[in-house]
């Protein structure tokens, strides 16, 4: 039987217009679709909206609406914008349709005829805006630390669910299955919230408060808390408890979310599904969230651009690409015009977009267009490390899209991209061109070319499906048959010889000017610093190290501390850390200032200083082009 990959994101509340995170969670959701359908399964997306609850009783009143007729008009905004965003959902679930009430209720009997929900009086401090009771230790100065107002004391009889009785089992569960909640930093989170005694979940609210809300089966009076209803639409979609896509899809199961929902998602809900009998879910994904640089956003009719709109304006494809190349997942990222116009230009416009259109334009040049034979001899004496390197790239870019580390996916794409650009110009197919002895090696170059390209394409589709079919077209291949699937992209020769090529286009323009707001332009350079004399240079002491080992430093945001080899073992501190994971840096070679004065920095001494590009908030750390021993000077 095909293997089946089943990927949910949050139903998003219906009291807010969609916004950049609800895209990128989506996006990323139907990336991680497209690659598993690249790799020959039978996949299922699902999102949807988070309809009832206080939150939208109150937004509803604010607009003059009744709660149905709000709920019709937001959650309609939200079905509509997915299309616009290429992004193709199997199903839209609402917590108002009748087929999701009636698994809710369900789900509440059954877990209350097992006698895991009893009834009680509670007096506590009530969030509205959370629509939750907070305990003494979540409030922060006394306040809620979501809205920063303080509680109100509510006394009520209420219904909860005996979560407590679950707590060994899901510290079990998490322990065992290391990757149930990934990446680790929030697995490591939810365990240290198991380390305290879990509460029993207030699972009620009496209809006096609240009528906007599924009825429990069990008291009429009461209508059961959003939660409790949201987290069942994961299943209610697929037509738990008997239908066929449960069947089919429920095993293979895998919840995407952000950091702001870890607890309904990485506690209650793996005990909701206990209590009720179901199989817990194979995988939380759990991601940063993306903070907008507001000034860095240029200005229409006095408003700050929405950084929805910028897909408008630089196309989707590259809106996507920008997206998944510059979070790390797992970790927060700040979302900027000119970070993203930066993006395009270096890794779309030059990288990509060059690579395409001057492979194709050579074809043309050389061979009118039609592709050419790709001669075994002639690889010999090229001595062509193509094929070698393109299995590389697939194999490095599944393993990192399988552990959802998109960003690393993407990376490693490129580095075959550039690759391919270097062997353009150390082959210099112009000077093969020149001479009749050489024609064999020039067709075989450029037939391996364009193998890479039809690679690059399917690579890049599940980020930019557009542009992956409008580059196999121009490879002369069906861009609707499944020209991505991983099995296809395994082959080397699948462009038949002897096919007429369309001529090249430009995949994506520079973006000229800087981004349309005046205070980008200024960030974009820096001023030099006063000249110096060669002495100064020769004062500074620069050497190659190995990285040994790397960790964060506890408390300090923007620090890492780094074991190092430079000729002698050595530790550094790094404000390298909201640009690189620890586990990136191991193995790599820097360049050290190593005749710094040692410094200490958040309680650990620094016997040296890493060279790193800084351009706004991000560092990229520089790195040699070959292995040297470590300790080498530079000069
Ligand atoms: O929490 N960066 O709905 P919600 C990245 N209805 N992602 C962001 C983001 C940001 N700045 N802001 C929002 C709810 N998101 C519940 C969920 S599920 C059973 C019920 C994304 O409309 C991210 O996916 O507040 C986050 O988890 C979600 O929107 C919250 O959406």
């Amino acid at each position: 039987m095909k293997k089946s990959f089943y990927i949910t994101t949050p139903i998003y509340y219906v009291n807010a217009r969609p916004h950049l995170g609800h895209a990128y969670t989506t996006i990323v959701a139907d990336v991680a679709r497209r690659f598993h359908e690249m790799s020959g399964m039978k996949t299922f997306l699902l999102t949807g909206t988070d309809e009832h609850g206080d939150k939208i009783v109150r937004a509803a009143k604010k607009e003059n609406m009744t709660p149905r007729a709000y709920v019709d008009q937001i959650s309609g905004l939200f079905r509509a914008l997915w299309p616009e965003l290429e992004i193709s959902n199997d199903a839209f679930i609402r917590t108002t349709d009748p087929r999701h009430t009636a698994v809710v209720e369900q789900v509440l009997q059954k877990i209350y005829d097992a006698g895991d929900i009893y009834f009680s009086e509670y007096e506590g401090k009530y969030c509205f805006g959370c629509e939750r009771f907070y305990t003494e230790r979540e409030l922060v100065d006394g306040k809620c630390p979501d809205h920063e107002t303080e509680p109100e004391t509510i006394r009520e009889s209420n219904y909860f669910f005996k979560m407590s009785r679950y707590q060994q089992w899901l510290i079990d569960h998490i322990t065992e299955n290391p990757d149930f909640i990934r990446p680790e930093q929030y697995r490591n989170e939810v365990l240290a919230f198991l380390r305290e005694p879990l509460e029993d979940l207030c699972i009620s609210r009496p209809k006096s408060r609240l009528k906007w809300g599924i009825t429990l089966p069990f008291d009429k009076d009461f209508v059961t808390y959003v939660w409790f209803d949201a987290l069942i639409n994961y299943i209610s979609a697929m037509g738990y408890p008997e239908g066929e896509r449960f069947a089919a899809f429920w095993p293979s199961v895998q919840h995407l979310v952000a950091k702001d929902i870890l607890k309904p998602h990485g506690i209650y809900w793996p005990i909701m599904l206990r209590a009720a009998g179901i199989p817990v879910y194979q995988h939380l994904n759990v991601h940063g969230y993306w903070n907008i640089d507001a000034s860095k956003m240029s200005k229409s009719l006095g408003n700050v651009v929405e950084p929805l709109e910028l897909k408008n304006i630089y196309g989707l494809d590259a809106f996507r690409f920008f997206l998944m190349r510059d979070m790390a997942f797992g970790r927060d990222s700040s979302f900027s015009e000119s970070a993203m116009v930066q993006r395009i230009n270096s890794d779309l416009a030059n990288d990509l977009g060059n690579l395409f259109s001057r492979v194709l334009a050579m074809v043309h040049k050389y061979f009118g267009g039609i592709v050419p034979e790709m001669d075994p001899g002639a690889e010999a004496e090229l001595g062509l490390g193509l094929p070698h390197d393109a299995a590389r790239a697939i194999d490095a870019y599944t393993e990192a899209m399988e552990g959802f580390a998109f960003h690393k996916a993407l990376i490693a794409v490129w580095e075959f991209i550039n690759q391919m650009n270097k062997y353009i110009d150390v082959t210099a197919p112009w000077e093969l061109a020149k001479k009749k002895s050489t024609l064999r090696q020039l067709e075989t170059l450029m037939a391996s070319f364009l193998e890479g390209l039809r690679i690059i394409a399917g690579l890049i589709y599940p980020v930019m499906p557009s542009t992956a079919r409008t580059m196999t077209t121009h490879l002369g291949l069906d861009a609707q048959a499944p020209f991505f699937l991983l099995e296809r992209l395994r082959v080397w020769k699948a462009i038949p010889a002897g096919i007429q090529l369309p001529k090249s286009i430009t995949l994506f323009p520079r973006v000229e000017t800087s981004p349309r707001g005046e205070e980008a332009d200024e960030d974009q350079t820096v001023a030099m610093k006063p000249e110096i004399s060669f002495e100064d240079v020769g004062r500074i002491d620069l050497r190659v190290a190995t990285v040994l080992r790397a960790e964060r430093i506890p408390k300090a945001k923007k620090l890492l501390k780094l074991e190092i080899d430079i000729g002698e073992k050595r530790t550094i501190v790094a404000g390298i850390s909201e640009s690189y994971e620890p586990d990136d840096l191991v193995g790599k070679q820097i360049i050290v200032v190593a005749n710094l004065k040692p410094a200490k920095l958040m309680g650990v001494l620094s016997q040296g200083m890493l060279l790193a590009a800084v351009d706004e908030s991000k560092a990229t750390v520089a790195t040699l082009d070959k292995p040297v021993p470590p300790g080498t000077p530079l000069r």
